[in-house]
């Protein structure tokens, strides 16, 4: 029997928070023995938003080596970038003729980054999601691992699958999400009402998966909680419980214990263990990732493999795709 098949990619358009490590890249590598496993780097997505292109040539390898330094083999996943296999803006274009404008209209990434971006507001920017089913979709993927804030774009694809199923024969795989439930969204540590993002103007309000002990420390103790000076795991207390979570994700202990641990306990003790943990957790990754980052030879030898075997698999689907529609062969 073939593997089932894992897609997931994170855009390079900034330095990679916590949020993206707990929601998303951690878990990558777990799945990699079990599935057949595509990571991407989804550099076509971030020119959505205005880049500095030598920039985001330094972010695409940036992500990149976080992908690796959080153990992904690229002998076991299939690690590539986005705009070096052509099917995906290939099939994009066929999928826009598949997506309705009020789908488009629903989407609250859209709505959230259309307010932020007011001098930019690109079609791109509205039709990202349909680039993002076209890059679930072209390797039959079954399983996404992403954070809670893609579960509106996975329900979009899932509906463009359908749909093309409907109207042809079976195409693509119909892909199911793999979201934590708690973990799925980490928040902002200035405000636990909105989502930890790389792209916060504030940057006090994320950890940075780079960011040395000094700094975690600095903006652990520093993050938002309450006043009532009660360790408690409560929906009242948005501020802690989110620190509860990203410690629960650094340890693996589950929230009774840690609150357990910590009843009668100042937030103070809590911040500053919660502090040594993420960076006790995170120092092994930035060792690796630094020598990696190191050696850009390398780096570009494992995305060129990657895009060959990415591009063997993409070329596949697309090909039934252009038949189904009724394009001529080549
Ligand atoms: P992005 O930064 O939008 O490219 O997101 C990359 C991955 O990280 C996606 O799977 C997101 O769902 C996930 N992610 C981003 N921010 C968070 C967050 N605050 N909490 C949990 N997951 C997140
Ligand atoms: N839209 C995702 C994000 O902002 C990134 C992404 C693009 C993605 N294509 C994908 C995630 C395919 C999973 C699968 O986080």
């Amino acid at each position: 029997m073939d593997k089932k098949v894992v897609f997931s990619g994170v855009q390079p358009s900034g330095l990679l928070t916590v949020g993206n490590y707990i929601g998303a890249i951690r878990n990558f590598h777990t799945l990699q023995e079990e599935y057949d496993c595509y990571y991407c780097v989804v550099d076509m997505h971030a020119i959505t938003v205005t880049q500095v292109p030598k920039d985001l040539r330094e972010k695409t390898f940036q992500v990149l080596s976080l992908y690796l330094a959080s153990g992904l083999d690229p002998e076991k996943a299939t690690v590539f970038i986005q705009s070096h296999v052509p099917a995906h803006a290939e099939l994009n274009w066929v999928l826009n003729c598949f997506t309705y404008m009020g789908q488009l209209n629903r989407m609250t990434q859209y709505k959230d980054k259309a307010v932020k971006h007011q001098d930019n507001l690109n079609a791109g920017l509205f039709t990202y999601p349909v680039l993002m089913a076209s890059d679930i979709l072209l390797y039959q993927t079954s399983y996404v691992p992403v954070g809670e804030d893609q579960r509106q774009h996975l329900e979009l694809t899932r509906d463009i699958a359908q749909r093309f199923n409907a109207r042809y024969s079976p195409t693509f795989e119909v892909p199911e999400g793999l979201i934590a439930k708690e973990m799925g969204k980490i928040m902002s540590l200035k405000d636990p009402e909105s989502k930890m993002s790389k792209s916060d103007p504030d940057e006090n309000a994320s950890i940075f998966v780079l960011d040395d002990e000094d700094t975690i420390v600095r903006k652990i103790r520093r993050s938002v909680t309450d006043s009532e000076a009660n360790f408690c795991y409560r929906d009242e207390q948005p501020g802690l419980k989110n620190l509860i979570h990203i410690y629960q994700a650094f340890s693996d202990e589950s929230v009774e214990n840690i609150v357990k641990h910590y009843e009668g306990s100042s937030y103070n003790q809590f911040k500053e263990d919660l502090a040594q943990l993420i960076y006790q957790k995170l120092s092994p990754v930035q060792e690796r990732y630094k020598e990696l980052m190191g050696d850009k030879k390398h780096l570009e030898e494992i995305y060129r493999i990657g895009s060959e075997k990415a591009s063997y698999q993409a070329n596949k689907t697309l090909r039934k795709v252009y038949k189904k529609v009724g394009f001529l062969p080549r």
